[in-house]
């Protein structure tokens, strides 16, 4: 319905947006915020964007709730194999070298939607690192109902398709017509909402995972995305982000590194500060 958000309606809404999040609504995409839009304002019972927009800025709970309506947050466990054979025989070995003193990993799945690759990264440091490894990883999200199924760690049998069958007899319980992810593999990873907008609070991280999170920016919230990871992260340490991403033209400091499997990027100078 054309008049349901006339241009002008568009272009606040898709600046709150991108001012909040980094989210970039473009015009192919205007269709998308009509949809949710709509839901919104019936939910809300409001009758008019305008009505809508003036609660959004008075009222950080709806905005909130509107930003986790217009992200996408489609995932699985064990996405893209390239990466995960790249973390497995790349990064694991190298971290066992170069963390052997600390004998602790700091990972962060940043944009880990509901849980399945904060998980998998939980599964592979549990089943590869020595057993007297410390392993922290924090999954994150603006998307308060992706995060709250992750917490869970329960999962349809239709989502668990990707998961090898040894992990998935090891580290799931099948319950109630789905599948749990047992204590063990839970209890390393912590939920947290935040904003890629905002700084994390983490530090000394030697493993970042963002993928198929910064598709949706626009180069500079992408850039200053980036670069509060590199803050983040220890020397020697890895990040991933989506095979159709790259840091490309974006002038940071972080190096190309081409595996046999895959391509990631890595921080390798010394920063300065003393590790832990
Ligand atoms: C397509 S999912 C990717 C999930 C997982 N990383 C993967 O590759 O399978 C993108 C996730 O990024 C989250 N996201 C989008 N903008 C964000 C922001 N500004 N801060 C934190 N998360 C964000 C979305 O809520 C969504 O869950």
């Amino acid at each position: 319905m054309p008049d349901f958000l006339l241009d002008e309606d568009f272009e606040k809404f898709r600046k709150i947006i991108y001012d909040e999040s980094g989210i970039h609504f473009s015009s192919s995409n205007r269709s998308i915020l009509e949809s949710r839009l709509r839901e919104r304002l019936k939910i809300a019972r409001l009758d008019t964007v305008d009505s809508y927009y003036q609660l959004i800025r008075s009222n950080s709970d709806e905005l909130k709730t509107l930003l986790d309506s217009v992200t996408t947050n489609l995932t699985r466990f064990f996405r893209n194999a390239a990466h995960m054979q790249t973390f497995e025989y790349f990064v694991i070995p190298e971290l066992i070298k170069a963390r052997s003193r600390e004998r602790r990993v700091k990972i962060w799945s940043a944009g880990c939607s509901t849980g399945e690759e904060p998980y998998t990264i939980a599964m592979l440091c549990k089943e590869l690192l020595p057993p007297d490894f410390t392993i922290e990883i924090t999954g994150s999200d603006i998307s308060l109902k992706s995060l709250l199924i992750g917490q869970e760690g329960f999962y349809a049998e239709s989502r668990v398709s990707g998961i090898p069958e040894s992990y998935l007899s090891k580290y799931f319980e099948k319950k109630d017509g789905g599948y749990r992810i047992v204590d063990s593999i839970k209890s390393l990873v912590r939920f947290d909402y935040h904003n890629l907008k905002n700084d994390s609070g983490l530090s000394n991280l030697d493993v970042v995972f963002c993928r198929n999170v910064l598709i949706y920016f626009d180069e500079a919230a992408q850039k200053a995305s980036v670069n509060r990871f590199w803050s983040a992260m220890a020397p020697r340490s890895y990040l991933f982000i989506g095979h159709s991403e790259s840091l490309f033209g974006m002038k940071t400091q972080f190096e190309f590194i081409k595996t046999e499997w895959a391509c990631i990027y890595g921080k390798s100078v010394e920063n300065g500060t003393t590790r832990r």
